[in-house]
């Protein structure tokens, strides 16, 4: 007689999400290494787990025709949706939230990485907590222009500059540490977000371009560099101090993997290939099989996505500049 597993399902409001929880009865096969989303019609599985007691499996399923990008039709619509979350949260879709943390953003020319930055930094300089930004642009791009309206004393473009920028910042997290440290003394476990300091994040971006000029420099200088970038990646977490690197590709000939591994926040946006996932999450990373449209990718983060999980970054359908400029005046 065949053994048949109890199956639990529980819809959302709306119907577009579910969890669907299939009951542990041992088979030799662990079943949540199996794909179910082809049996699950329109649904596909976000997450699966076991359940705390192991008595079921557990897929987080929603319904792949809704949609999970937001689309703001205005600087204000964003942030409503941004005052939904607490200061150190940020919104990348529908169903995908994630604190702040040391972030790589890799993805081909045009996938969206640039376009995902300006969503993440509007939310940011309209939170409560005042954010302090700093901007490097080797190719000085549209995001050097958008830095230079939120924070021009911190947006570098030339290498020299983007190198003395770092190593401020570095100084700015040294002093904190000295300032957080009797804080931290009074509370075990405690970060910056327990004391309301303000975060600092540097945001990177064509990493690359940057790392392929410093390579023709003198090894003196590049160790220099590794190890301000490797302080902050390894220090800044309690301490607020957060390092975002952009870039095509995580190659470790340009990003050393003891720094790339340290990055606990990783996406891959748009189609890439297999090569491209292994280098930013790991080998044996099982990417969901997809045809990513613009602004749509895969992430990890610690706690809300162990293993790549689907997201899709907002469309801002207004003049982000203006925006931006706007808000300053
Ligand atoms: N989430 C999105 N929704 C709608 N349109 C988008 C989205 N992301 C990107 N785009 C569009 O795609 C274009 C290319 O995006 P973007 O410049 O961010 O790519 P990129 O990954 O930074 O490329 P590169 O590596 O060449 O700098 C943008 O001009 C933008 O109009
Ligand atoms: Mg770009």
């Amino acid at each position: 007689m065949a053994d048949l597993p109890k199956v639990k399902v529980s819809f959302n409001n709306d119907y577009s999400k579910a969890k669907l929880l299939v009951q542990n009865i041992n088979i030799k096969k662990d079943i949540g290494e199996v794909n179910i989303s082809f049996a699950l019609g329109d649904f596909v599985v976000d997450r699966a787990y076991l359940s705390n007691d192991e008595n079921y499996h557990v897929f987080e399923v929603y319904d792949s025709k809704t949609v999970q990008q937001y689309e703001f039709k205005d600087f204000n619509d964003l942030r409503v949706q941004t005052s939904q979350l607490d200061d150190y949260t940020l919104q990348i879709d529908k169903s995908i939230a994630i604190p702040l943390h040391g972030t790589l953003l890799v993805g081909q020319t045009g996938s969206g990485k640039t376009y995902a930055l300006y969503s993440l930094i509007l939310q940011m300089i309209t939170k409560k907590v005042q954010y302090n930004l700093y901007f490097a642009d080797p190719k000085n791009s549209s995001l050097a222009v958008l830095g230079d309206k939120i924070s021009e004393e911190n947006t570098a473009t030339d290498i020299d500059e983007i190198i003395k920028l770092l190593q401020s910042f570095v100084e700015k997290m040294e002093s904190r540490k000295f300032e957080v440290k009797e804080m931290l003394n009074t509370k075990l476990e405690a970060d910056y977000t327990d004391f309301q300091y303000e975060p600092h994040i540097f945001i990177f971006d064509e990493f690359a371009s940057f790392q392929s000029i410093i390579q023709t420099m003198e090894k003196k200088k590049r160790d220099e560099l590794t190890k301000l970038l490797s302080q902050v990646i390894l220090q800044g977490r309690q301490l607020g101090f957060f390092l975002w690197i952009v870039m095509q590709k995580s190659d470790a000939s340009l990003l050393p993997t003891n720094l790339r591994e340290n990055l606990p926040v990783k996406f891959v946006l748009g189609n890439a290939e297999k090569q491209t996932y292994v280098t930013a999450f790991g080998a044996g990373v099982d990417i969901p099989e997809k045809d990513f449209v613009l602004g749509q990718g895969v992430l990890t983060c610690p706690v809300i996505a162990d293993t790549a999980r689907i997201c899709h970054f907002s469309y801002l359908d207004f003049d982000i500049l203006e925006a931006v400029t706007h808000l300053r005046s």
